[in-house]
């Protein structure tokens, strides 16, 4: 997805997605076009998050096929959003625009894990783009190429350092490279295997024993996240 690769879309449809929907109904879309991650992840823990907080008709947007998300939902036994596919056929922005109407409170698009339209239509109708980035040198190439279409499309974007690992040169310098990018989360989210239980259970953190500090780095990542939605509307 890099500079001269990106204008899939029509100028007018990209402008109806960004003047339309990320300023009257939040939406969050996680993007990295890196496999694994951690965007479907990210967004079943923020729907949950939601959820638990009172946030009223959370829809998740499944854009990558046989993903994660759709996985956990369907194991899911708890509070859990309603779930939505979008595999490009039709228009987004019809999508969001009967979400709007229906007065859904908060809309979560997961990305597929490659430079294409759908993804270009995610950044374009996003209120904040979040971007999960593993400390790898892969990722941060790929959250580069992200980087530059959202700035592209006057979008802000929040960076998230996930699977990190405490102390290691490596999860710093990516961290460094990200806060040159843009805004960082206030916290990392640490590698710990239990997300993987997690999902494939249809739970999150906050519902597994021995996890708190895991929910915690989530919760404060949702509530950053929250903040900011609160602070763009107001
Ligand atoms: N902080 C973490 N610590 C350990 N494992 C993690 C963490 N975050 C995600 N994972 C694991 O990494 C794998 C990929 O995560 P996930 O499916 O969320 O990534 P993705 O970006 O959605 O991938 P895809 O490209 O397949 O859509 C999963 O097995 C997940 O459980
Ligand atoms: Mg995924």
């Amino acid at each position: 997805m890099s500079d001269d690769k990106f204008s899939w879309l029509g100028e007018d449809e990209l402008r109806e997605l960004i003047e339309k929907y990320g300023r009257t109904m939040p939406v969050i879309s996680v993007v990295n076009t890196e496999p694994g991650s951690g965007k479907s992840t990210l967004i079943a823990h923020m729907a949950a998050a939601a959820l638990a907080g009172g946030t009223e008709s959370v829809v998740a947007i499944d854009m990558a096929a046989r993903s994660s998300l759709a996985h956990w939902w369907n194991r899911r036994r708890g509070g859990k959003p309603a779930l939505s596919s979008y595999t490009g056929a039709g228009k987004l922005s019809a999508i969001l625009g009967r979400l709007r109407d229906m007065g859904v409170k908060l809309c979560l698009i997961d990305t597929p894990s490659v430079a294409n339209d759908m993804v270009e239509q995610a950044i374009a109708a996003a209120s904040i783009v979040v971007i999960p980035c593993r400390p790898r040198r892969k990722d941060l190439d790929a959250v580069r190429e992200v980087a530059v279409v959202a700035h592209y499309l006057e979008k802000k974007c929040i960076f998230v350092v996930n699977s990190a690992l405490p102390k290691t040169r490596m999860t710093e310098a990516i961290a460094v490279e990200l806060s040159k990018l843009g805004t960082l989360a206030p916290t990392p989210i640490h590698r710990r295997p239990a997300f993987a239980k997690a999902m494939e259970e249809g739970r999150v953190m906050a519902e597994v024993e021995d996890e708190a500090r895991a929910a915690k780095e989530i919760a404060t990542v949702w509530e950053y996240l929250q903040e900011r939605l609160e602070r763009m509307r107001s």
